[in-house]
């Protein structure tokens, strides 16, 4: 494991509810620069979800809180946040989350919460995002990994990736094409975040100081 400068590596929490990808891309890149990064746990609101597998096959601990336990979403939120708060964690990366958040809760990890969203946001917040720019007939499609505001699928932009839609194009296949960049983008943020070289003004996510190309990831296959 890479180590920072004060010789520790990045203390991250990662949230999922199902396959965990986005995950795998954060376990496989995770040594890949300084600092690097220590998941301190996986959490799950799903028992079923196929990332705590794949944390586990790479000994990382996991957690399920189970949203069906518990009356309310405040009360679940709470328990979420008591476990986090329990690894001390400098980020939180919600990948593949598939709950709407607590004000009380984003409020919380303001400036250290992000997620990723499969769409050129502020386009298609919300589910079902590669059939409506489908049905749009988008000629591009995408991902975007932000800041998380109270609002869903919404806040400063860190990073984003573009990818060109086929006339010919499925669900299923653009999903793909844009997983594939998902896995690309995430690690990257993470990365740009635990060296400190983000930061937030009127709204705008500048890396090292300066608004970025670096922020757009154009897919080779436009
Ligand atoms: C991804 O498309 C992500 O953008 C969205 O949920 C999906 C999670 O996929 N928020 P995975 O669980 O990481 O495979």
């Amino acid at each position: 494991m890479s180590k920072s400068s004060d010789g520790n590596p990045f203390p991250i929490v990662v949230l999922i509810s199902g396959s965990g990808s986005n995950l795998q891309s954060i376990i496989d890149h995770r040594q890949d620069f300084e600092p690097g990064i220590d998941i301190c746990t996986v959490i799950s609101n799903n028992p079923e979800a196929y990332g705590l597998q794949r944390a586990s096959q790479v000994g990382v601990s996991t957690t399920v809180i189970n949203h069906q336990d518990y009356p309310n979403r405040s009360r679940y939120d709470a328990a979420l946040m008591t476990e986090i708060d329990r690894h001390q964690p400098m980020l939180v990366v919600l990948a593949g989350f598939m709950r709407i958040l607590t004000t009380e809760f984003v409020n919380h990890y303001s400036g250290r919460l992000i997620n990723i969203h499969p769409s050129l946001l502020p386009l298609y917040p919300g589910l079902n995002t590669h059939q409506r720019a489908i049905e749009s007939a988008d000629k591009e499609a995408g991902a975007t990994v932000h800041f998380v505001k109270p609002e869903v699928d919404a806040g400063p932009i860190i990073i984003q990736a573009r990818v060109p839609v086929y006339g010919t194009d499925s669900r299923q296949q653009l999903a793909a094409r844009v997983l594939a960049q998902e896995h690309l983008i995430y690690p990257r943020a993470i990365q740009w975040f635990a060296q400190g070289r983000l930061s937030v003004r009127n709204d705008k996510v500048l890396l090292d100081g300066n608004e970025s190309s670096k922020q757009m990831v154009i897919s080779d296959e436009i």
